[in-house]
């Protein structure tokens, strides 16, 4: 019960392969209360009400390209809780990537969009945090990042500048945060995982697979994403902070692995 008493707010559960599905499952068990939030339109389609049964928990609708939204968010959580001690920004989404345009020939609408969606709801949802003053001190926020914000991964398209957008909002929101109120700001930088959003990204299951056999330890799952969450939600890593965290199974500082030299070698015969 590492969270117990620990008031929260969990953004992007959309069902029950999403990493926020995981990480709301496992701080219910760890004695955390919560709300619940997505996109309007994701809570028609998803099924996060099975998850608030399940977890105890309010859901509220929060289109975070919206400040109108945000702001509502905070207030009702801080109406419910008085203050938090965690948030957890598990939202991603290209429009690019969705409409299959490459990369050199993108739509900017679609991309300022994506940014605003992807990273810049980081930054508003930190900003109406501090505020509304609906931080405790010694509190954690957390949003999802993939290594294509570091290397190229060509498919990976536009999502790869928002989520160097998003690392960076963590590091510099971090710092004013940690200055002012002692909360820290960390993003997971998480292994390809079969999600919604994941199996978006073109030739994933490729992706998905290579990663695999990069990786010393193999992908991270969702569920153990959910527990590296729990740990940085805890008073047990109070001192983490403006970080970028690898959770990847050793992909991230591995230049080859013998199984993909074996790959290499069984397709050059
Ligand atoms: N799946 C992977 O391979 C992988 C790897 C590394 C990082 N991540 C990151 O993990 C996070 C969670 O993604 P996931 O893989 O669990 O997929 P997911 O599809 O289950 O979650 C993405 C969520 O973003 C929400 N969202 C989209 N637009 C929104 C909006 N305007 N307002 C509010 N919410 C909105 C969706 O409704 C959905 O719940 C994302 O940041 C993603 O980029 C995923």
């Amino acid at each position: 019960m590492i969270l117990k008493g620990k008031k929260g707010i969990i953004l992007g559960a959309l069902d029950t392969k999403s990493i926020a599905w995981k990480v709301a499952e496992l701080a219910h068990a760890e004695g955390a209360e919560f709300i619940l939030s997505n996109a309007p339109i994701a809570l028609r389609m998803g099924t996060i009400n099975e998850l608030a049964a399940k977890t105890n928990s309010e859901v509220i609708a929060c289109d975070v390209s919206l400040d109108e939204d945000m702001n509502n968010l905070i207030d009702a959580a801080v109406a419910k809780y008085g203050k938090l001690d965690f948030v957890l920004h598990s939202i991603g989404m290209s429009l690019n990537v969705r409409k299959k345009n490459p990369y050199t020939d993108l739509n900017y609408d679609f991309m300022h969009k994506t940014f605003d969606i992807s990273a810049i709801s980081f930054h508003r949802l930190m900003q109406t945090l501090m505020k509304k003053d609906a931080m405790n001190e010694w509190g954690s926020i957390l949003g999802l990042t993939y290594i294509a914000s570091q290397r190229v991964f060509p498919d990976y398209n536009e999502m790869a500048e928002a989520k160097s957008l998003l690392e960076s909002f963590a590091r510099s929101f971090g710092y004013h945060y940690g200055v002012s109120k002692k909360v820290r700001v960390n993003t997971i930088s998480q292994s390809p995982t079969m999600t919604t959003a994941g199996s978006g990204v073109g030739g994933f299951d490729a992706f998905y697979t290579y990663a695999d056999k990069m990786s010393p330890l193999g992908n991270a799952s969702a569920e153990a994403c959910a527990q590296y969450c729990i740990s940085l939600f805890s008073d047990y890593t109070r001192y983490v902070t403006m970080q970028n965290l690898y959770h990847d199974g050793g992909f991230s500082f591995t230049g080859i692995s013998g199984d993909v030299m074996e790959m290499v070698a069984k397709a050059g015969e």
